[in-house]
């Protein structure tokens, strides 16, 4: 009280003007950043203290955690406080009252985006208009297998290309050139859309999509005329990562509207739904609810949906991703198209290896291959090291227009074979040394895929010690990428940033 008192003092004395009210009470958002689009706010001072409560769209009612004066901004009142939306990256933000102590100004920075936004007092009636709803979580209970994805899921997905650039053409033409360029019969059958397909609710709040997709079951006859798949993306939260309409609130009639569609394939990305869920408990309950939801609605249309996990590896995802009916979980944040961001992710951030196996599998996230970021060398060291991790192999490129280097390191059906593998053993380094690192991954007939890798910046003479590796003396070897035989005892060497990948027989 001491406080607010000497503010008033302070702002009559400093402005002249006989502003007597502080920041508690109710306050509605006139306009706000869209992210994360705050809505209201309530302030309370009580016994408890200086506390409150602010709502936005992303990520509904958040507690306003360590509010406090800090003193009189130019024109009144200044406030600090933080949320938590289970990002840990989150700045200070900055409430100013107006002069007049009817408007307030928020200020800041939520994530990437920079906030000014501007509010008034609100009714209690004004107030209740804007309250978020919430629902309850199932309690925990197993969700049964769907029997799918026994080995890595194969495809291809738009984001990293085409991010929200994405349409219904585009997809027919990425669906027919995985059959002209051989790469569906190479075992690539998933065309998924990521992010940016959604329209908005109707009033029965049937989730259609935007204009870019005018008939989505016409277009999942479509690419299941050609032979393959069809998936989609959606978020556990009331936004998607890009902002789209998530599932929050809608989770069974979702899954029912895509399995309506013809949907094989769902990517579910936390996204907003890390305001609401960021504890182990709730984040595994809500991917519990959509993996249940997926299995009824795969079951009344008889077509089964692969569920993919996007959490960004929280909470030990790959311990509990079968349990909620997951079929691959990603491992990390995402993946960008540099050697940087891949090795990083591909050398050091595959997952829990023994988490990995028919039906559910470590995801390191899509691949970059063919978007020109790397060289050839590195785009082979990225889809060797996936091959060797047992990773989901999701293109990335533009398959429309596809060089033939690029082509080459996808379609390699001896590479494929390594990550497709019926064993499903991820594999592991077994020796790292002076920036090489050797890998090995047991195969289900008893050979042995070995990757010489070269993660220096210049040529490497790299063996395998076959012995060692439990091989004998002289293995029959051959080299996955030349297409040959090879002597036991070669030494191989291995371009700068690149990698020798063999595949060995006692
Ligand atoms: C997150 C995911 C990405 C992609 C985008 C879409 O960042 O991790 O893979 O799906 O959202 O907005």
């Amino acid at each position: 009280m001491t406080k607010c008192v000497l503010g008033v003092l302070a702002g009559v004395l400093l402005t002249g003007q006989a502003w007597g009210a502080d920041l508690t009470g109710d306050w509605v958002f006139q306009a706000a950043p869209s992210f994360p689009c705050f809505t209201k706010m309530a302030i309370r001072q009580d016994a408890a203290g200086l506390h409150g409560t602010i709502t936005s769209e992303w990520y509904g009612d958040l507690p306003m955690l360590d509010l406090k004066v800090v003193g009189e901004g130019p024109a009144g009142e200044r406030l600090v406080f933080h949320i938590d939306n289970g990002n840990p990256k989150l700045k200070p933000l900055d409430l100013t009252l107006a002069p007049n102590g009817q408007g307030v100004t928020l200020t800041g920075q939520v994530w990437y985006e920079k906030q000014e936004a501007t509010a008034h007092r609100a009714t209690a009636a004004e107030m209740a208009a804007l309250d978020f709803p919430t629902y309850p979580l199932p309690a925990p209970a197993h969700v049964p297998s769907n029997g799918l994805a026994r080995t890595p899921p194969m495809g291809w997905s738009s984001w990293n290309k085409f991010a929200e650039a994405i349409d219904d053409k585009t997809v027919r033409e990425i669906a027919d050139a995985l059959v002209r360029s051989g790469l569906r019969d190479a075992g690539y059958v998933y065309v998924n859309i990521d992010d940016g397909w959604q329209g908005e609710r109707g009033p029965d709040g049937v989730l259609h999509p935007n204009a870019k997709f005018p008939d989505m079951k016409a277009l999942a006859d479509y690419v299941h005329a050609r032979g393959l798949k069809l998936g989609i993306y959606s978020s556990p939260g009331p936004k998607s990562c890009a902002g789209y309409a998530g599932s929050y609130g809608h989770v069974e009639q979702d899954a029912r509207t895509w399995a309506e569609w013809g949907i094989d394939y769902l990517k579910y990305d936390l996204c907003s739904g890390e305001g609401f869920y960021h504890t182990a408990e709730t984040v595994q309950a809500v991917y519990q609810q959509m993996g249940a939801a997926l299995v009824a609605a795969g079951a009344a249309t008889g077509r089964p949906i692969v569920y993919s996990l996007c959490e960004y590896g929280r909470f030990d995802v790959g311990a509990w991703g079968r349990d909620v009916g997951g079929n691959l979980w990603r491992t990390t944040g995402d993946i960008e198209d540099s050697y940087a961001s891949m090795a990083a992710i591909g050398f050091d951030k595959n997952g829990v290896p023994h988490h990995t196996g028919p039906g559910g599998w470590n995801d390191p996230d899509m691949l970059e291959v063919g978007n020109g970021g790397m060289t050839t060398e590195e785009y082979r060291t990225h889809i060797s090291l996936w091959a060797m991790m047992a990773a989901p192999l999701l293109m990335g490129n533009d398959a429309r227009s596809m060089p033939r280097d690029t082509l080459a390191l996808l379609g390699n059906a001896e590479v494929i074979a390594i990550d497709q593998d019926p064993l499903g053993r991820q594999g592991l380094p077994v020796r790292k040394q002076d920036g090489t690192e050797v890998w090995t991954r047991p195969l289900a007939d008893g050979s042995v895929a070995v990757g010489l890798f070269n993660r220096t910046d210049k040529p490497m003479a790299m063996t395998a010690d076959w012995p060692a590796l439990g091989l004998g003396d002289h293995p029959s070897v051959r080299d996955l990428w030349a297409h040959r035989g090879v002597v036991s005892g070669a030494v191989h060497t291995v371009p700068a940033h690149g990698v020798v990948l063999l595949r060995a027989t006692r």
